[in-house]
């Protein structure tokens, strides 16, 4: 392990504090090797998104609120080529859950997400996805060669 001081503001420093009390964190060095990680992993993540891309958009609304499931329908109509599949699941009285599979490029399905995200009525939307290439297939073979 390399040692390394540095300077930091006061306030930055005991609002990270705060975090690792609350996490039950025992060491700050620890607590800071997790955030580097974590930012390192973020970045990765938000750099690799670009190209084909398959993945899943979970998307939870009050269907209560006026318009919303017509709204929701009729921004979906425009993706038909990136949507593969959803699925609706009534959750709870108020709330409907709905996933919806897509494949394709990450523009437009980031497009599609952030337009769903902006309706009164969303309570919570998430995308998660990954690569859907050629590059899979290697590491793939690879891994089946264990067996
Ligand atoms: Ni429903």
């Amino acid at each position: 392990m390399m040692r390394i001081s540095m300077s930091l503001p006061k306030k930055l420093l005991a609002d990270f504090d705060e975090v690792l009390k609350d996490r039950g964190y025992q060491s700050r060095s620890k607590g800071i090797r997790d955030a580097l990680q974590d930012y390192i992993v973020r970045y990765q993540w938000m750099n690799e998104m670009e190209g084909e891309r398959i993945g899943i958009i979970t998307i939870i609304y009050d269907h209560h609120y006026k318009g919303v499931m017509e709204e929701l329908a009729n921004i979906q109509h425009n993706y038909t080529n990136e949507i593969t599949t959803s699925m609706h699941i009534h959750m709870t009285n108020k709330y409907c859950m709905e996933i919806i599979v897509v494949n394709g490029d990450i523009n437009e399905i980031r497009e599609l997400t952030e337009r769903m995200m902006r309706l009164k009525g969303v309570e919570h939307v998430k995308l998660t996805s990954t690569a859907n290439g050629e590059e899979f297939e290697e590491p793939h073979s690879h891994t089946h060669s264990h067996f």
